[in-house]
């Protein structure tokens, strides 16, 4: 391997909105690492020769962000299961002039669940997910590795839930946007996956009281931080997880790759990104 300062990046268009420079930045400072973790807009029709291109140049690997996640698993070498099961990579890493492509979406949403909520248990009883698109897919496919007997999934468009449950088998059961009332009962673990909650759209309007006592209510949404479903569900006195935790989360795996050091996620790295 080169001796040269490692470098990395994420790769989207637009990307400037991307949280991820200022997060490995942090690392990069807090593990002295000689490193740097670069924004790099790229056009859909260049993200191939760019990513083909990066290697020669330094990189160990890159983050992919939209609209690139489905084409960085087509021109990768090598995928992991959960990436192609997902049907999307996040993470691309150089090595021995392969890309290897990943997705640790799915990882980082349930590694923040367990580091907030530590005795969170997925088999306590049936998991509902709202929203049906890729984030949906990566949480899905987590849930369901991380041992969730009954995963019940809404959507606002039936058909995607229907295929979701084509991918995902049997321990999938898609219920009625329409009547999500009935999804909630006995839910014990509630994840919002759509977009419903971001700043500038309307609020997820469901009745959180409906969910037992000891349920978790999770949403991949983090800006807001506290997303109105969250209030809701913490002045019901359920569990809750905010979604900065899987942004964060999402991104050790590649960091330590790329530049040799597992980084831990910490109320500093938390109060670094916020601040961005
Ligand atoms: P992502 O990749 O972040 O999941 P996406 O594929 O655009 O993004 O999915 C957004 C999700 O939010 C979808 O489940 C979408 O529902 P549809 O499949 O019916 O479009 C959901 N969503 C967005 N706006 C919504 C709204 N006003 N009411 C209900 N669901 C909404």
């Amino acid at each position: 391997m080169s001796t040269a300062a490692p470098l990395a990046g994420v790769i989207g268009h637009p990307v400037g909105h991307s949280k991820s420079p200022v997060l490995h930045g942090h690392w990069l400072k807090r593990y002295a690492i000689a490193g740097h973790y670069v924004a790099l807009p790229v056009e859909p029709g260049h993200f191939e020769t760019v990513v083909k291109t990066l290697p020669l140049m330094g990189f160990r690997g890159v983050n992919v962000t939209l609209p690139h996640k489905q084409t960085a698993i087509e021109i990768a070498d090598r995928v992991t299961d959960r990436a192609a099961l997902i049907g999307a990579a996040n993470t691309l890493t150089f090595r021995d002039g392969r890309i290897l492509a990943d997705n640790t979406d799915g990882y980082g949403f349930i590694e923040s669940i367990r580091q907030t909520a530590p005795d969170w248990d997925p088999r306590s009883g049936p998991a509902l997910v709202l929203g049906a698109g890729g984030a949906s897919r990566a949480v899905v496919s987590a849930l369901l590795d991380a041992g969730v007997q009954e995963l019940r999934i809404a959507n606002r468009t039936r058909a995607r839930a229907e295929a979701l449950r084509e991918n995902f088998g049997a321990r999938v059961r898609v219920m009625d946007w329409a009547v999500l009332d009935r999804a909630l009962d006995g839910a014990m673990t509630l994840v919002n996956t759509t977009s419903l909650g971001m700043e500038g759209q309307p609020p997820l309007t469901i009745d959180v009281t409906r969910l037992p006592d000891e349920a978790l209510v999770t949403d991949i949404v983090y800006a807001p931080l506290e997303t109105p479903v969250l209030r809701a569900a913490a002045a019901a006195g359920l569990r809750t997880v905010d979604g900065l935790g899987m942004l964060l989360h999402q991104a050790v795996p590649g960091f330590e790759q790329w530049f040799g050091q597992r980084p831990e996620v910490d109320d500093a790295l938390r109060a670094a990104v916020l601040a961005s």
